[in-house]
């Protein structure tokens, strides 16, 4: 059986928009349609170590809660996403700090303006609230003339372990409160989404995920000959080293399993 694959930005408008970048672990631009056939836009945060390998955003774990929401909507291939940051930022404070720097919006302005204009957009989810920000920063810059668009900005998917710090009571009481939030959030967009990829009754969140809350991240998503282990929820890169500028520099790579 021939295996799927996604090409990247090789048509305009996206192709004119990759070339613009070069440095250190280089930018990771997308996941997903880029042909126009995207009814879901994902604003997601930065990059992680996987992503700096596969060269697509949101295939880690974070990657797979999504992936199981947006299954939830009954959309397992329309969507694009798109991160706030192009590179990974190092610790939460640097992300605060540069979400709305004027050249950093503006160029990521520019994906959104060329996805939004070229996609049959029905609902845009913001993965936390810097995404938030980089929504509504677009919104500004687009003016009167923006489409009207069912709009989430749900809990980023790795909040709850980011904010409890290896505590797993407070693990578990963050994950009941964002899937608690990510409900409201299926609740409100189910309904608009107007051309589905398939038909299923929507069925929420419990307490906590459970079998089947996560999906897989499809093969046609990822450049061709990655092997399959990489779209794994399993952690197989890593940022390693005893400081940070060796963190910096070093991603360590190991096969799952
Ligand atoms: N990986 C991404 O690409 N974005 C996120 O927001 C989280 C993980």
């Amino acid at each position: 059986m021939p295996h799927l694959f996604d090409p990247g930005p090789v048509a305009e408008p996206y192709a004119s928009l990759a070339r613009a970048f070069r440095a250190e672990w280089g930018p990771i631009f997308h996941r997903g349609r880029l042909d126009g056939t995207a009814r879901v836009l994902v604003i997601g945060q930065d990059p992680a170590a996987s992503e700096d390998i596969t060269r697509r955003i949101l295939v880690g774990e974070a990657g797979h809660r999504l992936q199981g929401l947006l299954a939830k909507l009954c959309i397992d291939r329309s969507y694009v996403m798109v991160n706030t940051f192009l590179y990974s930022v190092y610790g939460q404070s640097s992300g605060e700090q540069h979400a709305s720097v004027p050249e950093i919006a503006a160029y990521r302005n520019r994906w959104l303006d060329a996805i939004v204009q070229h996609n049959p957009l029905e609902a845009v989810i913001a993965l936390g609230h810097l995404a938030d920000e980089a929504w509504n920063n677009w919104k500004q810059h687009a003016g009167a003339g923006a489409p009207q668009l069912a709009y989430a900005h749900i809990t980023h998917p790795t909040q709850p372990e980011s904010s409890s710090r290896d505590d797993p009571a407070k693990l578990s009481q963050a994950t009941q409160k964002m899937l608690a939030n990510w409900n409201q959030a299926l609740q409100q967009l189910h309904p608009k989404i107007a051309h589905p990829d398939a038909q299923r009754p929507l069925a929420l969140y419990g307490d906590r995920f459970a079998a089947g809350d996560k999906a897989e991240i499809p093969e046609e998503d990822l450049p061709p000959g990655l092997p399959d282990w990489m779209r794994s929820p399993a952690q197989w890169a890593q940022r390693t080293g005893a400081t940070s500028a060796e963190k910096r520099s070093t991603v360590t790579v190991r096969i799952p399993g």
